[in-house]
């Protein structure tokens, strides 16, 4: 199955396929980028460069590492580079192909359930700089998404957990149906069912390229996608990374939005705690923590999604139905002490 997306111009294969499809009569390998939980993945093909595993590799000095070696391999603008691996190894080898000559091609082979149904596709690249996560980036899609489901089968649980909360948010954000499907067939969405997965990364997928084909550089819409990391970015700057994985932050940040939503009379209550119900069927922790809410509360304020020196959030009136808004202090303070 393949669809075609255009993201500002950018043409985007999307395509799901079996692990035996991956690289067979294809754009002929020229790179592979991996980590070494991902190297057993990359194509026979051209040279490789393989980053050490983990948050830790989204630096600067690797960016410099890999483009070295892209220039060591002879690359030219023609030249097709595959990323594999989680979200780390797509962001920081999106933003070395964007930047190699000014750009060369790329294809991604997502091969956590974070990476397909998020970082894979839509064309931010990053890594981390000066403290802050993904300080430095482009807007870069890749020119094919190869979305293989039976990757995840090995994924280990907590990956995957954290990879349904990002599935969880994009549910939210525009797919009634995939909510019903992910409250009425836990069992099968947690034991990664092949037919359902395929199609809950399929759907997801498709939620997120709808936002990004009419916004690529986030001056709207695809805001929407940030539904719950307002609170689980700057829980994660707080709590430390590796003590929280990011899906479990956006569990946490969802369930904090919901609140401050129905706090600031945005959000129907209904609702609201429908969404709680399901985090919480899926056993995220969801509960306020005072005694961290003033920290909190001060990494929001260092969140590069400030607008004219206020923090933004996105809320949502019913599922599909999303603003941002920023949202007086005292009800801030409120959702985040659970006062
Ligand atoms: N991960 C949010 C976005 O791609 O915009």
């Amino acid at each position: 199955m393949e669809r075609v997306y255009r993201f500002a111009g950018h043409t985007c294969a999307v395509s799901l396929c079996r692990r035996d499809e991956l690289y067979s009569d294809r754009a002929p390998v020229a790179f592979s980028v991996g980590d070494t939980n991902t190297a057993r993945y990359l194509p026979d093909a051209g040279a490789r460069f393989v980053l050490p595993s983990g948050e830790a590799a989204k630096s600067w000095q690797e960016l410099e590492r890999l483009l070295a070696a892209m220039l060591d391999a002879g690359l030219t603008r023609d030249s097709v580079v595959y990323g594999v691996g989680g979200g780390v190894v797509c962001d920081i080898s999106a933003l070395a192909s964007s930047l190699y000559m000014r750009g060369c091609a790329l294809v991604l082979v997502p091969t956590t359930l974070l990476a397909m149904v998020d970082a894979a596709v839509g064309g931010k690249t990053g890594v981390n700089f000066g403290g802050y996560k993904n300080m430095v980036g482009t807007f870069y899609p890749a020119q094919a998404v190869r979305l293989c489901p039976e990757l995840l089968h090995t994924l280990p649980e907590r990956e995957y957990r954290s990879g349904l909360a990002e599935v969880i948010k994009t549910a939210l954000l525009g797919d009634g149906s995939l909510l019903d499907d992910l409250e009425q067939r836990r069992e099968a969405v947690l034991s990664r069912d092949d037919g359902l997965l395929a199609d809950v990364v399929w759907r997801c997928v498709q939620v997120k390229a709808s936002l990004v084909e009419v916004d690529l550089t986030e001056q709207g819409v695809r805001a929407h996608l940030n539904l719950g990391h307002t609170f689980a970015h700057a829980l994660e700057s707080v709590e430390g990374l590796g003590l929280w994985s990011h899906g479990e932050a956006v569990a946490w940040g969802l369930a904090r939005a919901m609140e401050l939503g129905v706090a600031a009379g945005i959000t129907e209550a209904g609702y609201a705690a429908r969404v709680r119900a399901i985090l919480d069927a899926y056993g995220y922790r969801l509960d306020p923590i005072p005694e961290a809410a003033s920290a909190i509360r001060a990494a929001m304020d260092r969140d590069k999604k400030r607008r004219s020196g206020e923090v933004r959030f996105v809320l949502q009136e019913q599922l599909g139905r999303t603003v941002v808004t920023a949202v007086a202090d005292s009800l801030i303070e409120q959702t985040l002490t659970g006062g």
